[in-house]
């Protein structure tokens, strides 16, 4: 036997070994480059044949090519092992348990002030009332004038206005607001001339919405604030169905029991006006800071509206009569959940509103 065959057989039963030993895909490559690449112990035993006497040649040459093909096809053999090996255990540790229980989601739910105006659309759907919406930002003429505020008349007092600065007004200096001046609405009242003009009688709307004044802020005010505002106009209207509405709406909101009381009251553009009390349900009637040591809580104003409103809204007052009332839905959600302080509602304290997720 040559020296070349002798070498020729270290070489494919070093290989072999090495083959048996190799785990990984890495292992594998580097094998086939010492044995079978450019410089590798095949390679050069293959270059190194010419050297061999003419007679051994072809017997010899016969041989490593088929070493060498035998090491290409194990080597490649291993290797698509490995790389299935691999592929198999990445995928493992990729996969999906889809029987493992979901992360939690963080849900978030309904402000409990807007609760209680979406019980109130559903309860005076069923009395057969449509929502009618108007802006916040109004103008002198709907928030007063328009419901039988004149200019300067003192009833005016009874709304502290945030007016909207037109440009350049502030710089200038100018002392007093002209007379169409606009501003944020101070009540939710301006909503019946609109929905008057707009629609024909006889209506039955409800505007609820944002109101704004430039209130002292404390227990039972802000300076921001929503109202659900009702309004009613039919050719045989009065009192008697206003009340006989807003008690059976109070025993919807509040239970059975809920007591309730009537209070004469004072708005231009009702004529009588009333406004509509609750036992307080804070309190239950001693006395807190919340209805203001009275035991009641005032929830809305109301009355028959007054002529001048429904001509401004284009209907005639000897075909037709009305009843309106305001309500304040803050307020009413202070009483539904015992709350004795309406800053909580703006304060954005996620202690204090996710309280109310309760089968929202
Ligand atoms: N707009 C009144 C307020 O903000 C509340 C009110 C009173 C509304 C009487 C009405 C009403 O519709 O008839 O104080």
């Amino acid at each position: 036997m040559t020296d070349l065959a002798a070498e020729l057989e270290a070489i494919e039963h070093a290989s072999n070994e090495r083959l048996a030993a190799a785990t990984t895909v890495d292992a594998v490559d580097a094998l086939r480059h010492e044995v079978l690449g450019r410089s590798g112990s095949l390679t050069g035993l293959l270059r190194r044949l010419g050297s061999v006497p003419a007679g051994e040649r072809p017997a010899i040459g016969q041989r490593a090519n088929d070493v060498r093909r035998r090491l290409e096809t194990l080597i490649g053999g291993r290797l698509a092992e490995l790389e299935t090996d691999d592929l198999e255990a990445r995928i493992a540790d990729e996969a999906i348990d889809m029987s493992a229980p979901g992360r939690p989601l963080r849900v978030g739910h309904l402000h409990p002030v807007l609760t209680l105006m979406r019980d109130l659309r559903e309860i005076f759907h069923a009395y057969g009332f449509e929502v009618f919406e108007g802006p916040e930002v109004e103008t002198e003429e709907y928030n007063f004038e328009l419901l039988n505020i004149p200019p300067d008349h003192p009833a005016r007092d009874l709304w502290d206005t945030l007016y909207v600065a037109e440009p350049g007004s502030i710089e200038a200096g100018e002392p007093r607001p002209a007379a169409d001046q606009t501003i944020l609405r101070t009540h939710t009242s301006p909503a019946q001339v609109r929905a008057m003009r707009e629609l024909d009688p006889p209506i039955r709307v409800l505007t609820p919405g944002r109101c704004f004044r430039y209130e002292a802020v404390d227990a039972s005010h802000g300076f921001e604030f929503f109202q659900v505002e009702g309004l009613v106009v039919d050719r045989d209207t009065s009192l008697a169905d206003l009340k006989g509405l807003l008690e059976e709406v109070a025993r919807a909101l509040y239970g059975r029991d809920v007591r309730t009381r009537f209070r004469p009251g004072y708005y231009p553009f009702t004529e009588p006006s009333v406004a509509f009390d609750i036992g307080c349900l804070v309190c239950g009637g001693s006395g807190c800071p919340a209805c203001k040591r009275s035991g009641w809580m005032t929830i809305l104003g109301a009355g028959m509206v007054h002529p001048e409103v429904l001509r401004a809204g284009g209907y005639d007052p000897d075909e037709f009569q009305g009843y309106a009332f305001g309500m304040g839905p803050d307020r009413m959600t202070m009483l539904r959940h015992g709350v004795d302080d309406i800053r909580l509602f703006f304060g954005a304290d996620l202690r204090f509103v996710t309280q109310f997720s309760e089968g929202r």
